[in-house]
């Protein structure tokens, strides 16, 4: 068969969940480690293969730049305290955490909304390949994400660009419980004819 099944992947996505990056124990995958992860992921559909996404792999270092960034962004923004914590605090407390940048070629016959749209799968693949490497992982994104001048100041991003996600990637010491998923048949139609 060219293409077996695979019944441990599927069960693999029929359960899969994220935990919260709140709930992390502090240990990360070293570089060894995050390598395989990154490079599975980046099979990931890309219509035109134009790669329009980039990553950046954020250290303990690097994380504590981007929480100082966020403090200062947040007052000047005058952000409330609650909020200005929100979006410092992943960071600060993240050990390793992957930002996904959007970067769409434009103008190109290949809609940006399709190229953001791989961004997307990219982030979704970090996520998955992570807990098939045995981690856990959370998709974050908050005001610190859209705010263009963080953006730029943290993770360079540009004109035209975005930020498509930060995944914290760590791992748990026990399990919670799963959120409420949606009701399948609240959302699929089956067209018939
Ligand atoms: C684009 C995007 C951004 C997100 N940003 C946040 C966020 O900032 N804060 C948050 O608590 N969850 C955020 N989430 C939700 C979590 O990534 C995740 O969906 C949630 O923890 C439940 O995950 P699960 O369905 O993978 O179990 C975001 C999800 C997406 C797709």
């Amino acid at each position: 068969m060219p293409h077996p099944a695979s019944p441990a992947a599927f069960d693999f996505l029929a359960t899969r969940r994220s935990h919260p990056a709140k709930t992390f124990n502090g240990r990360v995958p070293d570089s060894a480690a995050l390598e395989p992860i990154l490079n599975a992921a980046l099979r990931v559909p890309d219509h035109g293969m134009l790669t329009p996404w980039r990553i950046l792999v954020l250290q303990r270092a690097a994380l504590l730049r981007a929480a100082e960034i966020a403090q200062k962004r947040g007052q000047e923004l005058g952000l409330d305290e609650v909020a200005i914590g929100k979006g410092r605090g992943q960071f600060e407390r993240s050990n390793l955490a992957v930002a996904v940048i959007s970067a769409p070629v434009i103008p190109h016959k290949v809609p940006s909304s399709e190229q953001i749209a791989s961004s997307a799968a990219l982030c979704m693949n970090i996520v998955n390949a992570a807990y098939a490497a045995g981690w856990a992982a959370q998709w974050l994104t908050g005001w610190v994400a859209h705010d263009e001048v963080f953006a730029n100041q943290a993770f360079t991003v540009v004109a035209g660009q975005s930020v498509a996600g930060i995944i914290h990637i760590g791992a748990v010491d026990s399990e919670a419980p799963d959120r409420p998923r949606p009701d399948p048949a609240r959302i699929i139609e089956w067209i018939t004819q």
